[in-house]
């Protein structure tokens, strides 16, 4: 079994009473996550990302089907906790995700919830700063610090649980290009040298390049998945769907269009100079 395993899942917010056809926010969603993998989740506005999102540490549960983290099922109200211990959720406004006045008071707050001893929480915050790189920031005020800052320690905050998945629900979305690349970075660090699963949804298509697996959602099912390579290969379909690619494939995709012969679709710039480079040898 997958560490999460989502089988069929089908979640509206509408209630059949009310005359109106039940629209599906999720609608007919297979999809498994293993440990220790790094997956990104992409999809145009209201196509259903948060909304499966929350279904992975029991936020929400699935009118029908099922959702499994490490063999529980997230239905089993014996398990909430358990469960989200293990699947850590990040949201997209710092702002509403920091509680404490103290950076390090800050991240202590999961793990003072869940009971543990003083000595302990005081490991975990430090390791949890350390990993984020946020370390000599644990005197200071969230509030003065910046975006990309403060949602590495909304992170540190989710890892002092440690959980072994974290999902993150477009953190980046409101940071500036600094911040993306802070918070990216601190990703897959936590992903390649702690072995965290991570769970990320975003719309930058530049962020899902560096993702073992790209999920591509439609309309609250899932359109498409495959590793980024197999993924953007396919510009047309992405953009029948409103979708955008990489701009190194976008680049590649038009030249090719013009006739260039180009044998594989780069995903990064450096990979784009590299084909551009032997293509006009
Ligand atoms: N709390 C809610 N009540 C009613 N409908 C909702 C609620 N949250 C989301 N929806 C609807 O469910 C569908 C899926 O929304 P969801 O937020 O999961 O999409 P999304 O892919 O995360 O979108 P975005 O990219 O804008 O964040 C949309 O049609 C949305 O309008
Ligand atoms: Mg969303």
């Amino acid at each position: 079994m997958s560490f999460i395993q989502i089988e069929n899942v089908f979640f509206s917010y509408d209630s059949e009473d009310e005359g109106q056809p039940v629209r599906n926010a999720v609608d007919g969603v297979t999809l498994s996550i293993e440990k220790g993998e790094f997956v990104t989740v992409i999809g145009h506005n209201g196509c259903g990302k948060s909304t499966l999102a929350k279904h992975l540490n029991a936020m929400l549960l699935p009118d029908s089907g099922k959702v499994y983290v490490d063999g529980d099922d997230t239905s089993d109200e014996e398990k909430t906790w358990d469960i989200r211990e293990k699947v850590g959720l990040v949201l997209q406004n710092p702002d509403n995700q920091l509680v404490a006045s103290i950076v390090e008071e800050d991240v202590a707050f999961g793990p003072e919830n869940l009971g543990i001893a003083p000595a302990e929480i005081r490991e975990r915050v430090d390791k949890a700063l350390k990993a984020v790189g946020m370390y000599e920031y644990r005197h200071h005020a969230p509030y003065k610090l910046s975006g990309g800052q403060k949602q590495r320690i909304a992170i540190a905050g989710i890892l002092a649980i440690q959980p072994q998945c974290i999902v993150l629900d477009e953190p980046t979305a409101m940071l500036d290009p600094n911040g993306r690349e802070e918070v990216m970075s601190t990703l897959l660090r936590l992903n390649r040298e702690m072995g965290i699963t991570v769970v990320l949804i975003t719309h930058y298509m530049d962020e899902a390049v560096p993702a073992d697996r790209v999920v591509v959602m439609d309309s609250g099912k899932v359109l498409t998945q495959g590793t980024p390579e197999e993924v953007f290969s396919q510009v047309e379909l992405l953009k029948k769907h409103r979708l955008d690619v990489p701009q190194a494939a976008e680049l590649a995709f038009r030249l090719k269009g013009r006739g260039l012969d180009i044998p594989a679709i780069p995903l990064s710039v450096e990979e784009c100079a590299k084909m551009l480079g032997e293509v006009l040898q």
